[in-house]
């Protein structure tokens, strides 16, 4: 099966002002190609999402909104939470959930964070896995990020841990569900640290993410999940990473905020498309 690439900027805590973001999306719709044959989404915070949704309609490209994280509940007494369907609500068609930081993984430390603080940051499997649901209800496609720390890489558990976390994310999901949703594999000492992954390390974790979901689900389930690459995505080891049989896309942190790298990584996505289809 030939999988559409799909590129994710994760603007994470930045340009979350309507100003900010505008300047960000103009920037973007000059630099990007007019035609992609990849999917384009930017997720940039909550706050910037309705301007963008109109911001984004006006521009020459497709690309499409996504959100950095989801409340399982629909409504209730849940202070500080957002909803799927009000995501959808603002046009919103794509939610990263479980990214490390939100599960307290950081690749650059956090000095500052205490423990106690941490429990901020804490995300696990099992909610993942309710956020997923309750996004894939409302009509989100959820980007689920997983991915090994230093730690558990160098002790040896890379695998294991990626697939626990697969594992975890999909209890209880249905196959025609998950053929349509993404992950992201992205090792948390990669991110934001400008250490990139190995092309064919990165190609083989993302395989081990296609396996588990083809022991859970069958082959044509795992063929057509898609699974990103994330981790210091830059637009001189795009086309590297993008080349590689199991990496479908990427979910670019850094450089989604330099609207000519962003572009660059679009287009490498485009380049290796085309030549597959060739
Ligand atoms: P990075 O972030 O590209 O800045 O490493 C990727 C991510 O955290 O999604």
């Amino acid at each position: 099966m030939s999988r559409v690439k799909i590129i994710a900027g994760n603007w994470k805590l930045n340009r979350g002002t309507a100003t900010e973001a505008a300047a960000l999306i103009s920037e973007l719709a000059g630099a990007l190609p007019t035609e992609s044959s990849a999917e384009i989404v930017v997720c940039p915070p909550f706050t910037a999402l309705l301007s963008l949704r109109d911001a984004l309609s006006a521009a020459p490209q497709a690309i499409r909104l996504g959100a950095q994280d989801v409340f399982w509940k629909n409504s209730g007494a849940y202070t500080g939470q957002i909803s799927a369907p009000m995501l959808v609500d603002l046009g919103v068609r794509y939610v990263i959930i479980g990214h490390s930081e939100r599960r307290g993984r950081f690749g650059v430390p956090e000095p500052d964070f205490t423990p106690d603080i941490l429990k901020q940051f804490g995300e696990t499997d099992a909610t993942v896995n309710l956020k997923a649901k309750a996004a894939l209800g409302a009509g989100l496609i959820p980007i689920l990020c997983i991915g090994e720390t230093l730690a558990e890489r160098e002790a040896g558990d890379t695998d294991s841990v990626v697939r626990t976390q697969v594992e975890g994310a999909l209890s209880g999901i249905s196959a025609e569900a998950v053929a349509g949703l993404i992950f992201a594999y992205e090792p948390v000492w990669a991110i934001g640290t400008g250490k990139v992954c190995e092309p064919d390390e990165a190609d083989r974790v993302c395989g081990v993410v296609r396996e588990t979901v083809g022991s859970l689900y069958g082959a044509a389930t795992a063929d057509a999940v898609r699974v990103q690459y994330g981790g210091s995505m830059k637009p001189d080891n795009a086309a590297d990473l993008l080349a590689r049989p199991n990496i479908d896309g990427g979910l670019v942190g850094g450089a989604s905020l330099k609207a000519a790298d962003f572009a660059a990584i679009v287009s490498a996505a485009q380049v290796r498309q085309e030549s597959t289809q060739g």
